[in-house]
């Protein structure tokens, strides 16, 4: 194959993919979903599986999805196609890009949302609508808020909006200097929020809530929603990282770069799973609270620290920053693909899909007031999405990716598109990618379905 360039265009440099990779990565899964259902699930086993499954299972699969990303140089959509076609196979391998690109889209309706909650919490640090505020008063709040759907179509709207602006121009314009700053920014915070749950004097608590294992809590619905999450949280399964890896220059390392990306986004995770259970315990308050955990513990730490404000309100605005790049990422593959098959531009390429994520995000935010008897399969609209998404459509794409790449695709191409220099390396990944991480996958689906079944 002669060597493609992607009409999109092309990042930078190899840090410039790091840089956007790890926007689309760190994002409200690590911030609000990894302490969430970390408490949820009982704290250390939990965390210790979700390691395990980003080790196994994330990162051999993200290598797998730069690769083809990068030899196809297209939409997910088309680079699948394109890559199958070289190696022989049928075109309808391109499925696979269609399962992503519709996760994709209906991760980014609930995720507006969610972000929308963020816009509001900046609007009400900057306020000081949450200085001295208590446990209580914090809960309150919340839930106000989740009465209160004007209130969440607003914040979700202006999220959309502002997720267009970003697509509209391009990936190259903007997006990069905006992560350049915001990224680092969002980890000193985190620091500091870190320090400051050092002083609440139940940091101990914290620290064994989330890395002391005691296996009897472990179900094996918990391991699905480990393993859920470790492809949610590294945006995988849904294009994010095909598309990028489209735009990664040829002589980047996929390796070393994807290890990078993986190991920044767990460490944001953790972090941020120890800056908030301390507070968590300090304030009497129940880990296992879902959705609203952090929405809850922050301003009540924020509201009693000196300066708190201020911190509260940069904390939230990089919160929001984080989930921006992350639904960046979500509007892209569709909009490169709509470019690619119609000749669309990207302006009316993104409006017609920002329009869309914007409708069916009211049906998530109904959820929580107007909507609330709607249920599919049990749940509301928002559980359900998040749950079909995280919990069948992420691991069932990153299993048939797995399969694609180790078994389909020529091991000629991917050793050349891989590069890696040590032919153990390639060996072990390629091993790994073929068996362990499939076998993980099915056995995970396999033993829950029996579970449900029995
Ligand atoms: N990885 C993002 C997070 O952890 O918040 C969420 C996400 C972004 C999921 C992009 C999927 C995606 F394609
Ligand atoms: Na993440």
């Amino acid at each position: 194959m002669q060597e493609r360039q992607s009409i999109h265009g092309t990042w930078a440099s190899r840090w410039v993919f790091i840089l956007a990779a790890t926007g689309s990565a760190v994002g409200l899964g690590n911030i609000w979903k990894f302490p969430y259902i970390t408490g949820e699930h009982g704290g250390g086993a939990f965390v210790l599986v979700y390691l395990v499954c980003i080790l196994l299972v994330g990162i051999p699969i993200m290598m797998g999805e730069v690769l083809v990303g990068r030899r196809g140089r297209c939409s997910p959509i088309n680079s699948v196609k394109e890559t199958a076609l070289e190696s022989g196979l049928s075109s309808r391998w391109q499925l696979l890009g269609w399962m992503g690109a519709l996760a994709g889209f209906m991760i980014f309706t609930f995720y507006s949302v969610i972000a929308g909650w963020v816009l509001h919490y900046i609007a009400g640090m900057a306020n000081g609508d949450y200085t001295d505020i208590g446990r209580d008063q914090a809960g309150s709040h919340f839930e106000a808020l989740l009465a209160a759907p004007q209130t969440m179509l607003i914040y979700h709207s202006i999220f959309v909006v502002l997720v267009m602006l970003v697509v509209v121009g391009g990936v190259n314009k903007g997006l990069e200097r905006a992560t350049r700053i915001m990224m680092p920014a969002l980890f000193v915070l985190l620091l500091l929020l870190l320090g400051y749950s050092f002083t609440t004097g139940s940091f101990g608590e914290g620290l064994s809530f989330l890395f002391s294992f005691s296996l009897e809590a472990l179900t094996w619905d918990s391991v699905l929603v480990a393993l859920g999450h470790s492809f949610f949280t590294l945006s995988l399964g849904m294009g994010a990282i095909l598309a990028y890896g489209a735009y990664m220059p040829k002589n980047a390392s996929i390796g070393g770069t994807v290890l990078t990306i993986g190991i920044l986004d767990t460490v944001v995770a953790l972090v941020a799973g120890m800056a908030i259970f301390p507070i968590v315990f300090a304030n009497d308050m129940d880990p296992g609270a879902g959705p609203g955990l952090i929405f809850i513990t922050l301003p009540v730490a924020f509201g009693q620290m000196p300066g708190g404000q201020i911190f509260g309100f940069l904390f939230f605005l990089l919160v929001g920053v984080a989930a921006w790049t992350s639904a960046i990422s979500l509007m892209e593959p569709a909009t490169a693909w709509l470019v690619e098959r119609f000749g669309l531009e990207r302006l009316p390429a993104c409006l017609l899909l920002g329009f869309a994520g914007w409708a069916v995000g009211i049906a998530c935010l109904g959820s929580f007031n107007f909507l609330s008897d709607f249920t599919l399969l049990g749940m509301n609209t928002f559980d359900f999405l998040d749950f079909v998404t995280a919990n069948i459509m992420l691991p069932l794409g990153g299993l048939l990716l797995a399969i694609y790449v180790g078994w389909f695709l020529k091991t000629r191409v991917v050793e050349s598109e891989l590069a890696i220099a040590k032919q153990l390396h390639f060996r072990l990944w390629y091993l790994v990618l073929r068996l362990v991480s499939p076998v993980a996958v099915a056995i995970i689906f396999a033993l829950n379905l029996y579970q449900k079944l029995a």
